[in-house]
C-alpha cells in the first residue's frame, strides 16, 4: 500500500514496471542465453533506474520453440535459466531492494512436451483438456490460421484427429471448458503466490476460450495478434470468469498481489472490460504502442487510455513489438521521439511498462535471415520479433558486451557498443540519465499527484498537460523550439536547451519538458 494525496492505494496502480526478456538480459554462465542469476546480478541497474517492479518473461522448463512461451512444467525452472533456488535468491534480493516481481503465466496453451499433452496424445483423460477434433473433407476441422502463420491445426497421426494451436504447432491450446484445466491453474497460481511473487502477467489473456462451434472465420493475417478481430477465436464471453476466479485467489493473499493481462484486442474498450475490482487489476493498453508519432495521434491515445482503463496502463515497447525508437524512425530522430513519448506517458496517472534496453535508446537489431529464431520467422518467412530481442549491451569494449562470455543466442544490434550501459553511465546527457531523472522526479512527486489531467493546448504540434498536484508536461513534436506560457521549475527535459523565464517555457524541438508548477498558479 502507498499513500497518494492522503489516499492509500495498492502499489501497482501507478507502478513503473520493467520488462525483462530473460534470454536477452544477462548470461551468468557463458552459454549465450540470459538467466535468472544474470538478472539477479544486475538488480542494481533497476534500482538506479528507479523502477518499482520487474516482469520476468517465462523461465519455466520448455523446449523453447517460442522461447519459453511453450511451457512444459508451470512450477519449475528451465535449467538454461537456473533452478528454483536461483529464483528464490532473485526474488529475495529484489524484495530487499524494494522491487516487486511479476512472473509470466501462459494459460492459453502448453508445450507439446508438457506431460498433460503427452497423456492426451496417449488417449488419457487429459485429452479432454485440449482441443482435439476430427478433420473435415480430408483436411483440418476449420480454416483457422495460427498467429504465427500456417494452419491452426496439426494432425495427431495416431488418432487421426487434429489438435488446435493458435500459435506454433508445439503450443497446443488448452480446453478451458474443462473444469480440470481451471483446477490446475488455480494450483499453479497458488504455488507462485506462496513462493512470494507479487503478480502475474497473463499471456494472451483474451484467448483461452474459443467459440464452441469452431466455425470458419474470414481469413486472418498472420504475424500480429492485433491485425484482425477474430470473433470466434478471441474474447469469448466466458473468459473474464476465469479472471474473476483468479482475483479471488490473488485477493486472498496479503501484499496487493496483482495480475496484468496481455489483452491484444483492436478495440481498447473491449480490453478495458477485463479490468475491475473483481477482475484483472490491469490490462495492457496497446493503443499507444500502435500510435503514430504526432501531437494529435498521441493525444487521442492518451485520452482513450485515461477514459477507458482504471488504472490506465501505458506501453510503448515490448518483446513482441518493434522498439519505439525504431518505430518512430530510428537514428537520432527516433531516439529523440522515443524518449519524448516515454516522458509524456510517465507524467500520466497509471502504470507504465518499460522494456529492457529502451532506457539506452536501443533500436531493433537487424537479425539476418539465417540467425532468426522467432517461430513467426520460421513459420511465415516474415522478419518476426528477433529484432527487438537482441541482447542487452552492458559493456561497450567487450565481444560479449558483458552480456555473455560465450556466443550470444542472437546477434547484438549495431548500436550495442555506442549505447552500452557502461558508456551511458559516464554520460550525464545520455538517454539513461534522462530516464533516471524522469523516474526520480516521478517518485518524488508521486505522493502529491492526483489523477486529474487537463490539456493546456498552447500551440500546434505541442501537447501540454497539467496533472493535478502541480506537474506540467509539455511535448513539442515539431522540429523547431516552441515557447509556451508557463511558470515554475524545470524538473526534467529530454533534450538540452529547455528554460523558463518571464512566464514562458522554451521547449527544444522533438522533446518533452516536465515542470513543477509554481504553487501560486497550480
Ligand atoms: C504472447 C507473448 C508472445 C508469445 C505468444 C504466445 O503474445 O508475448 O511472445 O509468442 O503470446 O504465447
Amino acid at each position: 500500500m502507498r499513500l497518494n494525496r492522503g489516499v492509500v492505494q495498492p502499489w501497482w496502480r501507478d507502478a513503473v514496471v520493467y520488462e525483462i526478456y530473460v534470454r536477452s538480459f544477462a548470461d551468468s554462465d557463458g552459454d549465450g542465453v540470459g538467466d535468472l542469476e544474470g538478472v539477479r546480478s544486475h538488480l542494481d541497474h533497476l534500482v538506479d533506474l528507479g523502477v518499482d517492479a520487474l516482469w520476468l518473461t517465462p523461465f519455466y522448463p520448455s523446449p523453447m520453440h517460442d522461447h519459453g512461451y511453450d511451457v512444459a512444467d508451470y512450477v519449475d525452472i528451465e535449467p538454461v535459466f537456473g533452478d528454483l533456488a536461483a529464483f528464490d535468491r532473485l526474488l529475495s534480493d529484489a524484495h530487499e531492494r524494494d522491487l516487486r516481481v511479476i512472473v509470466d503465466l501462459v494459460p492459453n496453451h502448453t508445450s507439446n512436451e508438457h506431460p498433460w499433452f503427452q497423456a492426451a496424445l496417449a488417449g488419457g483423460p487429459e485429452r479432454q483438456q485440449y482441443v482435439f477434433r476430427p478433420g473435415r473433407d480430408g483436411g483440418p476441422p476449420n480454416n483457422w490460421t495460427s498467429v504465427f502463420g500456417g494452419p491452426a491445426w496439426t494432425l495427431d497421426k495416431d488418432s487421426g484427429e487434429y489438435y488446435l494451436h493458435l500459435f506454433d504447432a508445439t503450443q497446443p491450446d488448452l480446453e478451458w471448458r474443462s473444469p480440470a484445466v481451471h483446477e490446475k491453474f488455480r494450483t499453479i497460481l497458488r504455488t507462485w503466490l506462496d513462493r512470494g511473487v507479487d503478480g502475474f502477467r497473463i499471456d494472451v489473456a483474451h484467448a483461452l476460450y474459443k467459440h464452441p462451434d469452431l466455425a470458419d472465420e474470414p481469413a486472418a493475417p498472420v504475424g500480429s495478434m492485433m491485425a484482425a478481430d477474430r470473433p470466434a477465436v478471441w474474447d469469448q464471453p466466458e473468459v473474464v470468469g476465469v479472471y474473476e476466479d483468479w482475483r479471488r485467489i490473488t485477493d486472498s493473499y496479503t501484499g496487493d498481489r496483482m495480475m496484468v493481462g496481455e489483452v491484444f484486442l483492436l478495440d481498447a474498450r473491449k480490453a478495458a472490460r477485463y479490468v475491475g475490482p473483481s477482475r484483472l487489476q490491469q490490462a495492457f493498453n496497446f493503443s499507444v504502442a500502435k500510435a503514430d508519432w504526432g501531437a494529435q495521434a498521441l493525444r487521442e491515445v492518451v485520452d482513450r487510455g485515461l477514459a477507458l482503463f482504471d488504472p490506465p496502463t501505458w506501453v510503448l515497447s515490448n518483446h513482441d513489438l518493434p522498439r519505439h525508437t525504431t518505430r518512430f524512425g530510428g537514428g537520432e530522430t527516433g531516439r529523440r521521439r522515443a524518449v519524448a513519448a516515454t516522458a509524456l506517458l510517465l507524467a500520466l496517472p497509471g502504470s507504465t511498462y518499460l522494456y529492457q534496453g529502451e532506457e539506452l535508446g536501443l533500436e531493433d537489431g537487424d537479425v539476418p535471415a539465417e540467425a532468426r529464431q522467432d517461430p513467426i520467422a520460421l513459420r511465415s518467412g516474415l522478419p518476426g520479433r528477433d529484432g527487438c530481442r537482441t541482447p542487452m549491451p552492458w559493456v561497450a569494449q567487450d565481444v560479449g558486451h558483458g552480456f555473455t562470455t560465450g556466443r550470444p543466442w542472437l546477434p547484438f544490434g549495431a548500436d550495442a557498443s555506442e549505447r552500452a550501459v557502461d558508456v551511458q553511465r559516464r554520460d550525464e546527457t545520455a538517454m539513461l540519465a534522462t530516464y533516471r531523472q524522469l523516474l526520480v522526479a516521478r517518485r518524488t512527486l508521486r505522493p502529491h499527484l492526483g489523477n486529474a489531467v487537463t490539456w493546456l493546448d498552447p500551440a500546434p504540434d505541442v501537447l501540454a498537460l497539467r496533472r493535478e498536484g502541480g506537474l506540467v508536461c509539455v511535448l513539442n513534436t515539431s522540429e523547431r523550439p516552441v515557447e509556451v506560457p508557463c511558470s515554475g521549475d524545470v524538473l526534467v527535459a529530454t533534450q538540452a536547451g529547455a528554460c523558463v523565464g518571464d512566464g514562458s517555457l522554451t521547449v527544444p524541438p522533438v522533446s518533452t519538458v516536465w515542470l513543477r508548477e509554481d504553487p501560486t498558479h497550480a
